[in-house]
């Protein structure tokens, strides 16, 4: 099948690309209040050939600029995309077949259920979430990725010492994750559980950024030819 992205090429997922049909089924034991959560996880590390080195997430990878940069300046890591976005999905996923990197996987599913159901605790060293939709109409806002349940499954997921990084040009969607920030960096934390919040430093900056950029995203690089200026975060788990 071809898409326009593909500009009328077949585009292959080939090895990189897994579906929901890929992943065990729910098991309906891990459902309900007294279901055991643990029976659904499944351990995305396997999915590569050294399942022991670390281990980064990108949440909504659109055309896959980023992981395929930051997989290929970093192979030491294992990389895994999650995008709903079918037509994305297959362009990420065949970009980074054509480049011989085994180090990355893409996955067509929505990360936020796939974080909330079946990603083990305490395995992801880093989470970026770059230029995430907004939804700013006020009824839209629920499907906003940044929620308390978010926070609290990406927190639940990351290694002690791991970190959350966020990128976004949207001013009101800043203000909305800044008042969660807020609350998850107070001393009290949200229900028991805290982030250390920390600046965006150059250190965190992506490999494959350009001069100015601070993650070199298809997103980023069009919004700074708009002249937009971005705002950005990292949350720690703290060690
Ligand atoms: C505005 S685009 C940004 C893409 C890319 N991160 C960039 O900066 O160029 C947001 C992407 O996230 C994807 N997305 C949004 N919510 C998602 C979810 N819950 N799970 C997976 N992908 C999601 C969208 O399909 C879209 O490709």
């Amino acid at each position: 099948m071809s898409f326009g992205l593909g500009h009328g090429k077949s585009l292959s997922a080939g090895e990189i690309g897994l579906t929901m049909d890929d992943l065990a089924p729910m098991p309906d034991a891990a459902l309900g209040p007294a279901g055991d959560p643990s029976l659904a996880w499944i351990d995305p590390r396997g999915w590569f050939e050294d399942a022991s080195a670390s281990f980064e997430l990108e949440i909504g990878s659109g055309k896959g600029t980023f992981i395929l940069e930051q997989a290929q300046r970093q192979p030491e890591t294992n990389f895994l995309g999650i995008e709903w976005a079918r037509e994305f999905y297959l362009y990420a996923a065949d970009r980074i077949r054509r480049r011989g990197l085994t180090n990355v996987r893409m996955l067509h599913a929505d990360a936020t259920e796939i974080l909330r159901w079946r990603m083990p605790p305490g395995i992801i060293d880093v989470i970026h979430l770059y230029f995430s939709d907004p939804w700013p109409k006020k009824k839209h806002q629920k499907r906003r990725v940044v929620q308390d349940a978010f926070l609290a499954n990406a927190h639940r997921a990351l290694k002690a010492g791991g970190e959350l990084r966020i990128v976004t040009d949207h001013p009101e969607y800043w203000v909305w994750m800044e008042a969660h920030f807020d609350r998850w960096s107070s001393a009290e934390g949200v229900d028991g559980l805290r982030f250390d919040r920390e600046a965006f430093t150059s250190e965190k900056r992506a490999h494959g950024a350009g001069e100015g950029e601070l993650v070199g995203t298809n997103f980023e690089r069009k919004y700074a030819r708009e002249g937009r200026p971005f705002n950005a975060a990292a949350l720690r788990k703290p060690a």
